[in-house]
């Protein structure tokens, strides 16, 4: 990095923009083979979230590879590099004051934990979609397993290329099996259990800065 910069600090801090959304930001991070049901799940936590008035934003592996990752491959290089800007930029989220929901299959555990490691402790949530490889590969949505078998994509998780569960995932759900809302749910009840989403009151603390008028 270059000396020559330098972080520059917000006079209105997370705290601030958390008290004036009216909850805490984190981070959900769904991992799981392709095909386990990762967006699916984020997409619907997130509906949840915001008929609770949470401000959320999903970052999906197949969109964001179309942007942002555009430029990188399915080598664990080329993985290790995307889970690291994504970590990096749900953290300007949690920043932010926005609760981000990450979909990425993230197979490898170093990876994972070094976006765990860039944040607060308690500040990322990690989601193991746990769907067998056999359910994924049946249900083929996008027709990728048929083709990794074929020998037509290399590198593929769960055929030629490896995932690594959690050891130690705050939840588990069992997306191979349970219907949605069941998985949704649980991860509504995690997130009442733990004070995540418990509404903050609006701070007056906002009109210690000084108006304009
Ligand atoms: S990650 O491993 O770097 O986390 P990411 O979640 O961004 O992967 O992208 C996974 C998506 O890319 C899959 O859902 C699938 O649609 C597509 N894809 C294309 N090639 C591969 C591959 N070799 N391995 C896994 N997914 C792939």
């Amino acid at each position: 990095m270059d000396k020559n910069i330098r972080w520059h600090h917000a006079t209105v801090s997370r705290l601030d923009r958390e008290k004036l959304n009216g909850h805490r930001s984190f981070i959900l991070w769904f991992t799981g083979l392709s095909g386990a049901g990762k967006s699916t799940l984020a997409h619907r936590v997130e509906e949840l979230l915001y008929l609770r008035d949470c401000r959320t934003y999903v970052f999906d592996g197949d969109n964001v590879r179309h942007g942002l990752c555009a430029d990188l491959g399915f080598d664990p290089e080329d993985r290790h590099e995307n889970i690291r800007r994504i970590g990096e930029m749900s953290k300007l989220f949690i920043d932010a004051g926005v609760i981000a929901l990450t979909a990425f299959i993230s197979p490898f555990r170093k990876d994972r934990d070094l976006v765990r490691a860039l944040v607060d402790e308690g500040d990322f949530i990690e989601i193991y979609c746990n769907t067998p490889l056999e359910v994924c590969e049946q249900r083929d949505v996008k027709g990728l397993y048929q083709k990794a078998r074929r020998g037509e994509i290399k590198d593929f998780t769960g055929i030629s290329s490896p995932y690594e569960p959690p050891e130690n995932p705050e939840i588990i759900v069992n997306t191979g099996s349970d219907p949605l809302d069941a998985c949704a749910r649980q991860i509504l009840s995690y997130l009442e259990q733990n004070d995540k989403i418990a509404l903050i009151p609006h701070s007056e603390q906002r009109w210690e800065f000084a108006r304009e008028d």
